[in-house]
């Protein structure tokens, strides 16, 4: 069986190669298709940072086991291992943490079984932002309810084979009504079909908190890509940091194995970094691809090794001391359970369904939506009052009912307290159902008064508005 290995930036490579000595002393019964992705691809000018080598690689074997890939801040290429998660539709990320031995935990915890599952594709990850005026920089935010029913649908089966007791969505729909509504309601839905699993909901400010104060209370939590961004890496902290998190991209048709931490730009060449959470990633991979076996050698060896390294302060000599502990508990292992390298070496690679063109994520029971109106997005140093008087009167059909500044209401009422920046969000809104062609007149219209910036269509779904109201807006 073929795997594709790219072993990354930074400390990847270093990592990788610990890793992949590890799996062939335990005789994994796997090939490895070594590829070039990352930095290095980008700046040779492919700004995906995927030579063509590597996408047919994956695109064959269906498993990527990837080392960490650097993303420049600010500007310069798209973040590789985004662009690989959604490029080939991994659109879970499953993390999960447990205490190790000899690896203390900065709270003191002795035990914790968590499971993080993060929606790997949508939400502010889509990463399609504008600059709106010289001042303004817009981000679109995302969700859609078949990519909610795909990573929950997962969530479930995953926690009903793990034997979870509860299942909990972390959200900030209180705030964000359409947007994480969509995700919670989802997040329901799906849990109808699983009764036996103990379904709720907390706002993701509240589980960071209650994460530190009570992280046995959870099973397993799914989240959007934002939010699941940042508390993940929170759950890393719980069980001695980010060297000890793996991390699986589960899709339909490929998966993708990592370590949950970068490229640690810091320590590279020191002989400091970490390999647990690679090679943790790496046994995520062999349950996958069903050689458990293999992974609960590697796991023994492993733990037994963190355990004989407890409490040690100075890491280090850590990489020579991880390589000759784990050989030689590898060894032990492997005589103790004999022959492990005559087992299971007639597995076949999963068959990718082959496809010749993206497929199209339906909702199975589509609702009716009708356009009420639209929100025009448009630059204006004027006063509220003034970009309103201009506005009034200008359709039959749509009237102006509420302009807003950064999310704000500040016409008709408001509060001369709340400070303005060149960017105002006018809405016009019809006492019917109106057409497309009657918004594209208004805009044009609206054009000749102010530059525009965007508009947004606001829709009637299901018969109840689909948009929501500015702060401050009775
Ligand atoms: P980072 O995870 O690389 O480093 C944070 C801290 O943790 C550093 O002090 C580092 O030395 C330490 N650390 C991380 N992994 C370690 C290991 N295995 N052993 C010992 N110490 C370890 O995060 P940072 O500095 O924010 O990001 C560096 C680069 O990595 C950026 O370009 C970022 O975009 C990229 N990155 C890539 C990820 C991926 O490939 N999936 C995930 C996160 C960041």
């Amino acid at each position: 069986m073929k795997i594709t290995v790219a072993p990354g930036d930074g400390i990847g490579p270093e990592i990788m190669d610990v890793v992949l000595d590890v799996f062939r002393a335990a005789r994994v019964p796997l090939e490895f298709d070594l590829v070039a992705m990352g930095k290095d691809v980008a700046l040779a000018g492919d700004r995906t940072g995927i030579s063509p080598e590597a996408r047919a690689s994956v695109e064959e074997t269906g498993v990527l086991f990837k080392g960490p890939m650097e993303t420049p801040k600010g500007g310069g290429h798209k973040s590789v291992n985004v662009t690989a998660r959604k490029l080939w539709g991994a659109f879970a990320n499953k993390r999960v943490y447990r205490m190790l031995p000899g690896v203390p935990s900065p709270l003191g915890l002795t035990e914790l079984d968590l499971t993080m599952v993060r929606e790997n594709i949508e939400d502010t990850y889509g990463a399609v932002e504008h600059m709106q005026t010289h001042d303004v920089a817009q981000c679109r935010r995302f969700i859609t309810r078949p990519g909610s029913e795909q990573v929950h649908r997962y969530t479930f089966e995953m926690a009903a084979r793990k034997g979870a007791r509860r299942v909990t969505c972390a959200h900030k729909a209180n705030i964000m009504k359409l947007t994480d509504g969509l995700f919670l309601e989802t997040f329901y839905e799906v849990a109808k079909e699983y009764p036996h699993l103990k379904a709720d909901d907390v706002i993701v400010d509240a589980l960071a908190m209650k994460l530190v104060t009570e992280p046995n209370s959870f099973d397993v939590i799914v989240m959007p890509n934002f939010q699941g961004d940042i508390l993940t890496d929170l759950a890393a902290g719980l069980v001695g940091g980010l060297a000890y998190a793996p991390s699986a991209n589960i899709g339909e048709s490929v998966c993708i194995f990592e370590a949950v931490h970068g490229t640690a730009p810091d320590i590279v060449g020191m002989d400091k970094a970490n390999p647990t959470a690679l090679l943790l990633s790496g046994t995520m991979m062999l349950r996958h691809l069903e050689l458990v076996e293999h992974a609960q050698l590697i796991e023994g060896a492993l733990e037994r090794t963190l355990d004989q390294m407890n409490h040690r302060e100075d890491i280090s000599e850590f990489v020579s001391d991880f390589r000759t502990s784990i050989f030689r508990y590898l060894m032990l292992e492997q005589l103790r359970a004999g022959r492990v390298d005559r087992r299971r070496t007639d597995v076949q690679a999963p068959r990718l369904p082959r496809r010749s063109e993206p497929r199209m994520l339906v909702s199975p029971t589509p609702g009716a939506t009708s356009l009420r109106g639209v929100d025009v997005f448009l630059e204006s140093p004027l006063t509220p009052d003034a970009v309103a008087h201009q506005l009034t009167g200008l359709s039959d059909e749509l009237r102006l009912t509420m302009i807003s500044n950064r999310g704000t209401q500040v016409w008709p009422t408001g509060s001369t307290f709340t400070d303005c920046v060149n960017h105002y969000r006018v809405r016009f809104e019809g006492d019917r159902a109106v057409s497309q062609q009657v918004l594209v007149t208004l805009l044009a219209q609206v054009a000749e008064c102010f530059p525009l910036c965007s508009a947004e269509w606001l829709r009637e779904v299901d018969g109840k508005p689909a948009y929501s109201l500015a702060q401050g807006q009775a």
